[in-house]
């Protein structure tokens, strides 16, 4: 089992590079499969949940060689359109296969995906718009199967714009007979970026980045080369990372309009901040204001960024309120912040922050961005901070320690 090792208190300085979006990588690798030809995908990052994907699409048939961060998939050898349960019950995203396979092959099973510990994670608005666009569904022991003669497209409304609802609902209607509309869409980038693939191989999608999603059905698609987004999660990290050590960092590979409401979170605290075309200079040595977060769907403040902030918010001046609407469960960070001496009460889906010292302590990563935020508390603490069960945190951060050991942090990662 590795850990990290961080000794805290350092300025961050230089520059630092963000990878490509985990999240939009997943469905477009995914979406691929859908072609009749092969596809060239750039800028995926080399992650845990990237591999484990490319596991499953293999073992089902597909011919995916990867190069460093270029991947080539070649969907034309498939042979079954079943995922190897094992490893789809680690990835929640292993449930695109049901969405691809439904659309291209008319069946798909797996099992019930895994993913972070973070609260309950039904896919019910999944199977509701299968269901709607004419699929039989059924759940049998942790196992989902879908099936369908002929899809047609139908109008679906959304209770909630699931991100992974959507997406899947755009997979299954690309080849779908006719023409469906998704109410009540999510909207997040990493759902344009998918879309964006989708259209160069030829699907027709109208709406994307908006709540309503129009999708009229093709007959086929082909295969086509893409770059993905860089990852506004990651970005974000670092931003808030340097703002915390009172640093001078360049976040470079960002687009500045997906990290906006944390630009304006950092603003409001008064953290200097430029944008620039390829990326986002952070320079912090001023004290920072206390502000309230809530999260929510995109363009809302981003869950994913919720554990981070919260560590900022540990180093300002006043007490300030998180309130996490997305998860349910997603403040399983705040027992390992106290140990290192936070200051952090919890009450339903709301945590009140007091100013505090950060120190140096044995804590646990419980899930991915949790883990993310145990980094920045280890970077700003006094003494040194020992992070175990990594691998969380290696599931959706392209070379963490490395990144971080490149503008002047000093973290290592131990066996
Ligand atoms: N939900 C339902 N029913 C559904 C689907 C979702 O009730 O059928 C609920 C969930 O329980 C949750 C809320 O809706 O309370 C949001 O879920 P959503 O479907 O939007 O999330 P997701 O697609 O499962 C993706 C990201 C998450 C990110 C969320 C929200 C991927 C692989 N995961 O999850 O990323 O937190 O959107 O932005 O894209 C992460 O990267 O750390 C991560 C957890």
């Amino acid at each position: 089992m590795s850990k990290y090792l961080i000794t805290g208190g350092l300025p961050l300085t230089g520059e630092i590079k963000v990878s490509g979006a985990k999240n939009a990588a997943l469905p477009i690798i995914a979406a691929a499969m859908l072609a009749e030809s092969p596809s060239t995908l750039l800028d995926i990052p080399k992650l845990r949940d990237v591999t484990n994907l490319c596991s499953i699409l293999r073992a089902m048939g597909a011919k995916i060689e990867r190069e460093d961060n270029k991947v080539f998939l070649d969907p034309r050898t498939l042979n079954s359109f079943e995922a190897d349960h094992e490893i789809a019950r680690k990835l929640r995203a292993s449930y695109y296969i049901l969405g691809v396979f439904l659309a291209k092959n008319g069946w798909a099973r797996t099992s019930l995906p895994g993913g972070c510990n973070i609260g309950n994670r039904p896919i019910d608005l999944h199977l509701k718009g299968f269901k709607s666009l004419g699929a039989t569904v059924s759940l049998d022991h942790g196992i989902v199967e879908v099936k369908s003669e002929k899809l047609r497209g139908s109008r679906i409304y959304l209770d909630y714009p699931s991100v992974g609802a959507t997406i899947n609902i755009i997979l299954a209607a690309t080849m779908a007979e006719g023409k469906t509309i998704i109410e009540n869409a999510a909207r997040e980038p990493e759902i344009v970026d998918l879309a964006n693939f989708l259209t160069v191989m030829g699907a027709q999608i109208k709406g994307v980045g908006t709540d309503i999603i129009k999708i009229e059905g093709v007959e086929e698609l082909k295969g086509a080369e893409h770059r993905i987004i860089p990852d506004r999660i990651e970005a974000g990290t670092y931003m808030i990372a340097s703002a915390l050590t009172g640093g001078n960092v360049f976040v470079k590979n960002v687009l500045s309009e997906h990290v906006k409401p944390l630009i304006a979170k950092l603003h409001e605290m008064d953290v200097d901040l430029e944008e620039k075309i390829s990326g986002v200079k952070i320079n912090s040595t001023k004290r920072l204001n206390a502000v309230d977060i809530k999260t929510l769907p995109y363009p809302g403040f981003p869950t994913d960024l919720q554990s981070q902030m919260m560590v900022l918010l540990t180093q300002s001046d006043a007490t300030s309120l998180v309130i996490e609407t997305v998860w349910e469960n997603r403040f399983m960070h705040v027992d390992e912040l106290k140990r290192m001496g936070a200051d952090i009460k919890i009450d339903g889906h709301s945590a009140l922050i007091k100013p505090c010292k950060l120190a140096g302590a044995e804590v646990t990563a419980t899930d991915l961005r949790a883990g993310a935020a145990l980094i920045l508390a280890g970077l700003s603490a006094e003494g040194e901070t020992e992070i175990r069960d990594i691998y969380h945190i290696e599931r959706g951060y392209e070379n963490i320690e490395k990144k971080l050991a490149t503008i002047n942090a000093n973290i290592r990662k131990i066996k």
